[in-house]
């Protein structure tokens, strides 16, 4: 069943250049966007998506794909707030529902607190036959095939992906997008499993930094526009499987407080593709280095060549068109928590205290 891996949770990390070609093949085939007429974001006001835990993470990075690549207002929240807080929605809008599971109980409240409110509602998950999907108008499926693994890691980039193209879509029929833009954009997003591949290479190199990892007793990821929310997701996996106190901020947070725990004890791990932004993330980045904290510079190699003076590790990923590098990032955010809980000895399928699927609330 694991396919000669120890854990589901390593086998369900490698599957993923493989899954996200299978979702890349139904959405993306040949020239078209392949998802149903009844999408059609041109006279939207707004987009509502809600979920808990990664798949809320997955929605926190579309929404700067929503917003860039389609121009489109995008409020996004956590299932168990927005379902209490019954916010006021514009008739004219849509609102999507990511689940792996489809059954988490605060997703599905909040599903059905939107049905009678909203134009559409859109589900956005791996169980095709769960309740989110039941009950929704849409349901796309993440086509990531069946996560065992507590932890979830394809699941996570298939959303994205998912979302990706909702966001091109978006961007197309808000007359946002040139053809040839959104030519560039599938041309990227049909690249990622192969760039996945060799992220998935540098499990070794992982497996070594997870040994020092696994002595800390925090570590802070920090990221800047579309990674900050991956930072978030770095943290989340790394504390739910290794039993370490992780937290993600955005890079610009750093001096607002964060700042004040570090010292040469904690580990600082930076997600900083050469983008625009990367100067910035530089800068916080080298606060953290002033103050001894260890920096783990996750980047491409033009990133690492102007800034990895100083710290402690580096991690090498191809170069990645700037709104997808979140899809790419995701693979060592996800190698660091496998391997630093391998390090500690932890139940990584099964920790302690956690349910693959929360249906209560
Ligand atoms: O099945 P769902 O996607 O609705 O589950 C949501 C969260 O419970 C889930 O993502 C949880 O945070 C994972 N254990 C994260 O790895």
């Amino acid at each position: 069943e694991k396919a000669g891996y120890k854990h589901f949770m390593a086998k369900e990390i490698a599957e993923q250049p493989v899954v996200l070609g299978d979702a890349l093949a139904h959405y993306l085939p040949e020239d078209r966007i392949n998802l149903p007429e009844t999408l059609d974001f041109t006279d939207l006001d707004r987009l509502t998506l809600v979920a808990c835990g990664t798949a809320f993470y997955a929605c926190s990075v579309a929404k700067y794909w929503f917003e860039q690549i389609a121009g489109l207002p995008c409020e996004i929240d956590v299932a168990s707030e927005f379902r209490y807080r019954e916010p006021p929605l514009p008739a004219k809008s849509f609102a999507v529902f990511v689940s792996q599971s489809g059954e988490t109980a605060d997703t599905l409240a909040a599903l059905r607190y939107c049905r009678e409110r909203v134009e559409r509602t859109v589900a956005v998950v791996n169980v095709a036959t769960s309740s989110i999907a039941r009950e929704s108008d849409v349901a796309l499926p993440i086509l990531a095939g069946v996560e065992v693994g507590v932890a979830s890691t394809k699941a996570f980039t298939c959303q994205l992906l998912v979302l990706a193209v909702m966001a091109l879509k978006a961007g197309v029929d808000r007359g946002r997008l040139t053809p040839d833009a959104l030519a560039a954009h599938v041309e990227a997003l049909r690249h990622l499993p192969g760039l996945m591949n060799a992220a998935l290479s540098l499990a070794p190199q992982i497996g070594k930094l997870a040994e020092q990892l696994s002595q800390a007793q925090d570590i802070l990821f920090l990221g800047r526009g579309s990674m900050y929310p991956l930072a978030l997701e770095g943290a989340l996996k790394l504390k739910e499987i290794s039993y370490i106190h992780a937290e993600g901020y955005a890079a610009g947070e750093l001096k607002h407080g964060p700042i004040a725990l570090i010292d040469r004890t904690v580990p600082v791990i930076v997600l900083a593709p050469h983008d625009r932004l990367f100067d910035k993330t530089v800068s916080n980045m080298q606060e953290v280095m002033a103050r001894h904290g260890k920096v783990l510079l996750i980047s491409d190699a033009r990133g690492i060549a102007s800034a990895s003076e100083g710290s402690w590790a580096t991690l090498k990923l191809p170069e990645v068109p700037e709104p997808f590098a979140p899809i790419l990032y995701a693979l060592p955010a996800q190698l660091l928590a496998y391997h630093t809980a391998i390090a500690k000895g932890t139940d990584v399928d099964q920790p302690r205290n956690l349910a693959k699927s929360v249906t209560v609330e």
